[in-house]
């Protein structure tokens, strides 16, 4: 298969979507995937019980019956289905989960881009949860702004996270806050949808061959909540899709067949100071964005898959992913999206006490693996204090950084500045590039992780301890 041409990361011409699309790939994969066409799913949400401002629910992780793509399979599950149920707060809430685990192995909770403690029982990635035994997780939102906007959990013990969230261990998490652009977007209709691929064998999921581990491990079934090429059908001319890329290593780029602008109002959860009209939208592992889509007509809409080139990365062709359907009755266009979604100040680069370095290589950062959760850490940053950092991807693959914890300012990406320094959780850099960003250490203190959230090499070591010391 010829190797598609490079594109750049958020935008490519219509023209190129269109190879190999509609003839070879959908006729290939219409004999292989029996299953699809069906109703797009909605997430549940979690039964949460609310009281003095702590949201207390139940979240057992088990392995779960269930038919995929209309295969029966086995799954691991959050709430006992893929995507885990959507956990709904307010950003002045206190999170309590019983958190159950009904696995043959232990496991854990991540909270992936809250900044919330990594301490104790809250966000805490190096918290170890026997089979069997029920964990208490308290994790304060503090009202922080920061907190409001859609993030997601999964995982994160070190050796076994790969498995588990590649088996269905992942759900959405949205949290409404101040700055949320809803209220600015007019009548729409707001879709939660977690893009995840899955491979099977059988009735069981295919886990990882020796490759998968230096390739990250992709599957062959690009599932929307846990369907193959849904059909969503429209409440209103406008669209809000909340996407949350919960892949290993899958980096999705969705575009529309007619080449129509995806709008991005929010990444990784934080709104966006101008709408970002693009052709085509893409999400590296871990990584959210919350995108306008407007309708006209009475026409149906075909979404692409469109493949990411990535060493490593599975070969595949252009495929429809989603089909939208117009609401009914003449409804009135979209109003154009304002050109102001919020605002927010300059990165504050007086008083910076740390630059630092982060260099990403195959299974190391700075030329070290991690071991485990007792490693020592690599930066102890002040509490309070501002850092930046230059990640450098030094590598031949493409990896994608995420810090817990302390969501941060892009401020450049391969020596340029990066206008309205853009906060984010999760910046996925090619080989060669690099970027700044910005850390305020301030709000939160503790022991917790960076690393690749292509999630087989973070299991085999890129990964690293930071801790924030008072
Ligand atoms: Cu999505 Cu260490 O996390
Ligand atoms: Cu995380
Ligand atoms: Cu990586």
């Amino acid at each position: 298969m010829p190797r598609p041409i490079e594109m750049s990361r958020r935008t490519v011409l219509a023209g190129a979507l269109l190879a190999g699309f509609p003839g070879g790939a959908r006729a290939r994969a219409a004999q292989a995937q029996p299953a699809s066409g069906l109703d797009l799913p909605d997430i549940p949400d979690l039964p949460l019980e609310r009281r003095d401002g702590v949201a207390s629910g139940r979240l057992p992780v088990e392995r779960v019956e269930t038919e995929m793509a209309g295969l029966p399979v086995t799954i691991l599950g959050y709430g006992g289905r893929f995507p885990g149920p959507l956990i709904r707060l307010r950003h002045d809430e206190t999170l309590a989960i019983a958190f159950e685990n009904r696995l043959a192995e232990p496991t854990n909770l991540h909270t992936h881009g809250l900044a919330v403690s990594p301490r104790g029982d809250a966000d805490n990635p190096f918290r170890h949860v026997a089979p069997g035994a029920t964990a208490a997780y308290r994790i304060p939102l503090k009202g922080d702004p920061l907190n409001g906007g859609l993030f997601w959990y999964h995982p994160h013990l070190h050796g076994l996270q790969a498995s588990q969230q590649f088996s269905g261990l992942a759900g959405p998490i949205v949290v409404d806050g101040p700055n949320d652009p809803g209220p600015l977007l007019g009548p729409h209709d707001e879709r939660v949808i977690v893009l995840k691929d899955f491979r099977f064998a059988g009735r069981e999921v295919a886990l990882h061959r020796p490759l998968d581990w230096l390739m990250g491990l992709e599957g062959d079934l690009p599932l929307v909540n846990g369907a193959l090429r849904p059909v969503l059908r429209a409440r209103e001319r406008r669209l809000r899709l909340r996407l949350v890329n919960a892949s290993n290593a899958r980096f999705w780029r969705i575009a529309a067949e007619d080449g129509r602008a995806l709008t991005i109002i929010a990444e990784d959860g934080h709104t966006l100071e101008a709408p970002q009209p693009a052709r085509a939208v893409t999400l590296a592992p871990a990584e959210r964005l919350d995108v306008v889509l407007d309708l006209d007509g009475g026409e149906a809409l075909t979404l692409l898959d469109v493949p990411v080139p990535r060493r490593g990365g599975r070969p595949r062709a252009t495929a429809p992913l989603m089909r939208v359907v117009p609401p009914g009755g003449g409804r009135a266009k979209p109003d154009p999206l304002p050109a102001r979604l919020t605002s927010r100040p300059a990165f504050d680069r007086s008083d910076i006490a740390e630059r630092r370095r982060v260099d990403l290589s195959f299974f190391y950062i700075n030329g070290r693996p991690m071991h485990g959760h007792h490693d020592a850490p690599m930066f102890r940053p002040r509490f309070g204090t501002r850092e930046i950092w230059e990640i450098r991807n030094v590598d031949t693959m493409d990896h994608p950084f995420h810090l817990h914890t302390w969501p941060f300012r892009l401020l450049a990406r391969n020596g340029a500045a990066v206008a309205g320094e853009p906060w984010r959780d999760t910046i996925s850099l090619g080989p060669g590039e690099t970027a700044e960003i910005g850390i305020d250490f301030s709000g939160e203190w503790g022991r917790s992780v960076f690393h690749c959230h292509i999630v087989e090499h973070a299991a085999k070591g890129m990964m690293a301890v930071l801790e924030v010391t008072r």
